[in-house]
């Protein structure tokens, strides 16, 4: 009876931490795209070193999609695998206008906000179910956010 008992709470909070990671998938997966726009149609005198910048972001990002999706896997459970599902779970929301290049970086600034808060979460979930794998995965993750977002504050503050 407790070890019945034992095994489902487990599986609930392993459900629970894999809804978490898909959450941040369908986050990575829509800023990754929104990363290549930026690389694409940022303008302006500082052209070269946000181009390449935002490279070097959406090459970092497209390798946490597939950390995450991974990561989901391993815990047992089935990564979002349609835009559609991205689109619908991500707190980081599409950009249909062209922005000014600073303008631009305060929005990728605010996205990376948006998707490190979900981490915190995310870690805590992980945590309370001792998947020590997944907080060591995310705290990855969010270490390359906190940087991500140290280099563009200190860019605006030029
Ligand atoms: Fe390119």
């Amino acid at each position: 009876m407790n070890t019945t008992t034992k095994r489902h709470t487990s599986t609930e909070s392993s459900a629970e931490t894999a809804e978490a990671l898909n959450a941040l998938l369908a986050d990575a997966t829509v800023l990754w795209f929104k990363l290549h726009n930026d690389h694409w149609n940022v303008a302006g005198p500082q052209f070269f070193t946000l181009h390449q910048k935002y490279e070097e972001l959406y090459t970092r990002w497209g390798q946490i999609v597939d950390q995450l999706a991974e990561r989901v896997l391993t815990i047992g459970h089935t990564p979002i695998g349609t835009l559609t599902e991205a689109l619908r779970m991500s707190a980081i929301k599409e950009r249909a206008v062209s922005l000014e290049a600073g303008d631009r970086v305060r929005s990728t600034l605010d996205d990376l906000a948006l998707a490190h808060a979900r981490m915190g979460e995310a870690i805590e979930k992980a945590s309370k179910s001792g998947d020590r794998g997944t907080e060591n995965v995310l705290d990855d993750i969010r270490d390359t956010t906190e940087k991500n977002m140290w280099m563009l504050r200190a860019y605006l503050a030029e």
